[in-house]
């Protein structure tokens, strides 16, 4: 192994993964161990935050040891440690920080405070190799928010949603239609067999001249459809799947077209869209978004599936990016405190 490159441990639990990853400066992903709660929280159809609290203490040594086996490390040879440190559920967000901030004491190495939100925001960097400015649509079960990405740290936000995340409306249609948690790849897989035409839903906020998103008023118009729809069979709910998917895509589509025009009227022309958080998994919005940035003349950039979900490889990138801007110093103080809210841009 090459020695002489910075290494770093990142910790991830904010949500309902507890993962542990070893990443090198070179962006060679060491370990990336992914422990996840799904079929604890999935008889509630979404995540209950006292047993992920619970689960994340039961297996955070766990996955840590598995990351150190799996990179042929010892937790010594690591050269920094980085954790999660918000936004995210709280009691989960302890687990890990607290965690991190013990191996950094004892071990005596760089600790780095992460921004769950940034981890999504510069895992292309880690996969892609891409080049700040970026467009940056960041989309999961918790957010959905377009950024222009001038550096780590540096971000202006474009736009949010007002309501739901476009996973929440995700998850939330799935559950009325009693497909399982989590309801994104749910609705994907079902899409795949539906007519896309043959509900029409509302485009919320479509030519909207601010850049903010709605979805509570697609959720509330899909919950309609499905009332009156029961008992469901399985061509309707397929088309209503497909339904779903379509409108949103024009929505994201309608919205990443306004936020290109806005670059350009600064002046950036041809920024790469980056697409990431959980919702980026999904092939057909993938496709839908890579049409708009053709459209001005820029490219699609998504990290690969397993990256896009809640990982820790992509808190250790992060962190690495942190800590080299640092000078390969200390980063954060340890009485860093865990942050249930952290945006990324004021
Ligand atoms: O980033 P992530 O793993 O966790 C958060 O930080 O929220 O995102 C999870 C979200 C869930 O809402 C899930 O339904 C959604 O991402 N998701 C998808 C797909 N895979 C996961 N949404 C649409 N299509 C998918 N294939
Ligand atoms: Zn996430």
């Amino acid at each position: 192994m090459n020695t002489s490159l910075h290494t770093i441990l990142g910790i991830e639990s904010s949500c309902d993964e507890t993962a542990a990853a070893i990443v090198r400066e070179d962006g060679e992903i060491l370990a990336n161990i992914v422990w996840s709660q799904m079929a604890q929280h999935a008889p509630y159809g979404g995540v209950v935050p006292e047993i992920a609290s619970r689960a994340h203490v039961a297996m955070m040594d766990k996955v840590i040891a598995q990351a150190c086996e799996q990179a042929n490390m010892s937790l010594q040879q690591v050269g920094a440690i980085a954790a999660t440190t918000g936004p995210g559920l709280i009691g989960g967000l302890m687990v890990g920080l607290m965690t991190g901030k013990a191996l950094a004491s004892v071990l005596q190495k760089p600790f780095v405070a992460v921004n769950h939100l940034e981890g999504h925001a510069l895992t292309v960097r880690l996969t892609n190799k891409v080049e700040f400015p970026y467009l940056l649509l960041l989309v999961s079960g918790g957010h959905c928010q377009v950024l222009l990405t001038r550096g780590v740290g540096d971000y202006i936000r474009f736009g949010g949603t007002m309501d739901d995340a476009v996973g929440e409306a995700f998850d939330k249609t799935a559950k009325l239609m009693g497909l399982p948690y989590p309801g994104g790849p749910a609705i994907e897989k079902r899409a795949r067999e539906g007519d896309p035409r043959r509900f029409k839903l509302p485009l919320s906020m479509v030519g909207a001249e601010h850049g903010d998103f709605s979805f509570s008023g697609l959720k509330t118009a899909v919950l309609r459809l499905v009332d009156s729809h029961r008992p469901l069979d399985e061509k309707t709910t397929a088309d209503i799947c497909a339904s779903f998917q379509y409108t949103v895509g024009e929505i994201l589509a309608d919205r990443m077209m306004h936020a290109f025009k806005r670059c350009e009227a600064m002046g950036l022309k041809n920024l790469p869209l980056v697409v990431a958080g959980g919702v980026a998994a999904n092939q057909f919005l993938r496709g839908r978004l890579a049409q708009v940035a053709k459209d001005f003349g820029a490219e699609l950039v998504a990290p690969p599936i397993a990256l896009c979900t809640d990982n820790a490889a992509m808190i250790a990138w992060a962190g690495m990016e942190r800590w080299r801007l640092n000078g390969w110093g200390q980063c954060d103080v340890l009485d860093t405190e865990p942050r249930a809210r952290w945006p990324l841009a004021a």
